[in-house]
C-alpha cells in the first residue's frame, strides 16, 4: 500500500454573503490521495472543486472538518507551519496566462519558489525541473518571457515551478481547460508520467472523459458533496448515482454501439446558498421518489474497490 499523502475528512467550507446568507461551497467532503495515485475530482461549475483544493492548501479556511498531510493535521496550520508543507504540496492553476508574471524570464519564474524556500543549487534545480516538465533542452527556454511561449509551454513552466521544490503531491485545478485542444493530451500525459514517478495527483476537472482517461479514481462532486466515488473504470462503466449517469451519458464513446442516450438534466442550476432539503440532487433527478426530498443519503457501497454512491436507490 502506498502512503496516504492528503486526507480530507468531512470538510465544510462556508462563505458569508452579506449578513445572513451562507454559501455552502463545500458541505461534507472526504477524500484521500496516496503517493503515485491520480485522483480526479469532477463536477459542474460552482460545485466546490476549487474551494476544496484551496482549503487543502490553507488558502481558504475550513469551517469544519480535518485536513491532514501525511501524518500532520494542517486544518488550522499557520502560514509558517505551512511552509514545509508547501514544499511538498504544490498547486497548479487553470490559467497559465494569468499565473506567470510577464516581467520575469522563465529561469526566474522557475527559480522563485527556490528563492522563497532558501534552497541552493538553483541553476541545477531549475534545469532539472524544466526538463522534468518537458521543456527540453532547458537552454531553449531559460531566457524567454511568458509572451514568447505557447499556452502549453506556459503551463509546462508553471508545472516546472511547482516541481522545482521536488514536491510529493500536486493539486492541479483544471490544468488544461484554458489550453488549445491540441496540447491538452501532452500536459495530461506529463501529469500522468509524474504520477508514475511517485507523485500523488489530485486533478480538478469538469470533464469526465479526461478523468476517465487518466485517473485511477474518480470523485464526482455535486453541490458541495461527493455523490459518487470509486475506481475510474467502475464509475465510468457502471455509474450508480443518477447525476454520474447523466455525466457519463454525454461522454463520447469510441464505439458508437456503447453510446448511451444523452441525458440532459432539467431544472435550475444548483445554488450553494440554498441547498435543497433531503437529497440535494432531487429537484433535478430524473428518478426521484417522494422520499428523496426528506432523506439525505450518505455514500454507501455500490460495487467493488471502494465504489460508493449517495443515493437512496443504491
Ligand atoms: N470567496 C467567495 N465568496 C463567496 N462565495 C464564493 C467564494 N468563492 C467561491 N464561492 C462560491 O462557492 C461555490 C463553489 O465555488 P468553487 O469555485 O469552489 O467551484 P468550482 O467547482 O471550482 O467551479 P468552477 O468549475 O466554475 O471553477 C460557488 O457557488 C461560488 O460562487
Ligand atoms: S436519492 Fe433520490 S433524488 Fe437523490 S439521486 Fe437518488 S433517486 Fe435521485
Ligand atoms: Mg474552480
Amino acid at each position: 500500500m502506498s502512503e496516504t499523502l492528503l486526507t480530507i475528512e468531512d470538510l465544510v467550507v462556508q462563505y458569508r454573503q452579506g449578513r445572513k446568507k451562507v454559501v455552502k461551497a463545500v458541505d461534507g467532503v472526504s477524500l484521500t490521495v496516496a503517493a503515485g495515485e491520480f485522483v480526479a475530482l469532477v463536477g459542474e461549475s460552482g460545485c466546490g472543486k476549487t474551494t476544496t483544493a484551496q482549503t487543502a492548501m490553507r488558502m481558504v479556511p475550513a469551517t469544519s472538518g480535518t485536513i491532514r498531510y501525511r501524518d500532520r493535521d494542517i486544518t488550522n496550520a499557520t502560514q509558517s507551519e505551512m511552509r514545509p508543507i508547501r514544499r511538498e504540496l504544490q498547486i497548479i492553476f487553470q490559467d497559465p496566462y494569468e499565473s506567470l508574471d510577464p516581467r520575469f524570464r522563465v529561469k526566474d519564474i522557475v527559480a522563485e519558489p527556490l528563492e522563497i524556500h532558501g534552497l541552493d543549487n538553483r541553476d541545477e534545480r531549475v534545469r532539472a525541473a524544466m526538463e522534468r516538465a518537458g521543456l527540453t533542452p532547458a537552454d531553449l527556454y531559460l531566457e524567454r518571457y511568458p509572451h514568447e511561449l505557447s499556452g502549453g509551454q506556459r503551463q509546462r513552466v508553471s508545472i516546472a515551478a511547482a516541481l522545482a521544490l521536488e514536491p510529493t503531491m500536486l493539486l492541479a485545478d483544471e490544468p488544461v481547460s484554458m489550453l488549445d485542444v491540441s496540447v491538452r493530451a501532452g500536459i495530461l500525459g506529463l501529469l500522468n508520467d509524474l504520477r508514475t514517478s511517485g507523485l500523488g495527483i489530485l486533478m480538478i476537472t469538469h470533464d469526465l472523459s479526461t478523468a476517465a482517461h487518466f485517473a485511477d479514481r474518480i470523485c464526482v462532486m455535486y453541490l458541495g458533496r461527493i455523490v459518487e466515488e470509486g475506481p475510474a473504470h467502475e464509475v465510468i462503466r457502471n455509474p450508480q448515482h443518477p447525476y454520474t449517469k447523466a455525466l457519463v451519458s454525454v461522454v463520447p464513446q469510441p464505439d458508437p454501439e456503447q453510446s448511451m442516450q444523452p441525458e440532459i438534466l432539467q431544472g435550475e442550476t444548483p445554488n450553494p446558498a440554498d441547498v435543497p432539503t433531503g437529497c440535494r440532487f432531487h429537484p433535478r433527478c430524473p428518478v426521484a421518489t417522494a422520499a428523496c426530498s426528506s432523506e439525505d443519503p450518505p455514500l454507501r457501497p455500490a460495487g467493488s474497490d471502494g465504489h460508493r454512491a449517495a443515493c437512496i436507490l443504491v
